[in-house]
């Protein structure tokens, strides 16, 4: 059976990215990365891209006049790689509403904080500066807001004393690669129904 294809968006690292190939290569995920579109030409998430033989591609936001010519350009690449789904690993622009409704809950996003607590940048940072004891990482659909979709699946991990924003975000990155393997094979099953802004998870 083919199996069904993904695209990821990237600016950076590509951690995630990694631990999505990684489950794929292990037989865990049975999903295809079509494409991974970053909008960084040095991001180390292409060098990860291109060591898996996967397709990668550039889109800088500066080659475009506008936003809307940049986004049809990255849209372009999606459907042209048969893309079911677009994940947004570490992909540090905020998509605009048009984009957004084209993918209509076919977009997956993966914040390091619980959401609804500390959306938008510098998550790891809000959540140490604000004092909780609990923190972790949320894998959501992805709506008009900035990190507002619907919730498909979170995990949690404690605040330590003494922790610094790194020490902490190193923490949740570990959950994070256990967290977005799992909820995309739960998507891959076509285990997850959206009623209102709450996820099912099917058995
Ligand atoms: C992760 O912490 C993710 O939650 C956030 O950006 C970071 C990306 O890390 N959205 P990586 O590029 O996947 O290593």
């Amino acid at each position: 059976m083919n199996k069904r294809k993904i695209g990821i968006l990237v600016s950076g690292r590509g951690s995630n990215l990694q631990a999505i190939i990684d489950c794929i290569l292990k037989g865990d995920l049975p999903l295809e990365i079509a494409a991974v579109i970053s909008d960084k030409s040095d991001a180390p998430a292409l060098e990860r891209a291109a060591k898996a033989k996967i397709a990668g591609f550039t889109v800088n936001r500066r080659e475009y006049s506008s936003k809307e010519e940049f986004e049809a350009k990255i849209n372009a690449i999606l459907t042209e790689a048969g893309c079911e789904l677009v994940v947004l690993a570490g992909f540090m622009r905020i998509l605009s509403a048009t984009f957004v409704n084209r993918w209509q809950h076919k977009i997956i996003n993966i914040h390091p904080a619980l959401l609804p607590s500390f959306p938008g940048l510098d998550a790891q940072k809000q959540a140490v500066t604000y004092g909780v004891k609990i923190s972790g990482c949320t894998v959501h659909f992805v709506d008009e807001g900035t990190d507002s979709g619907p919730i498909i699946l979170q995990k949690t991990v404690p605040v330590l004393d003494g922790d610094t924003e790194d020490t902490l975000a190193a923490r949740i990155l570990e959950q994070e690669h256990k967290a977005l393997p799992a909820a995309l094979k739960l998507w891959a099953e076509n285990k997850l129904t959206i009623e209102g802004r709450c996820v099912k998870i099917l058995a």
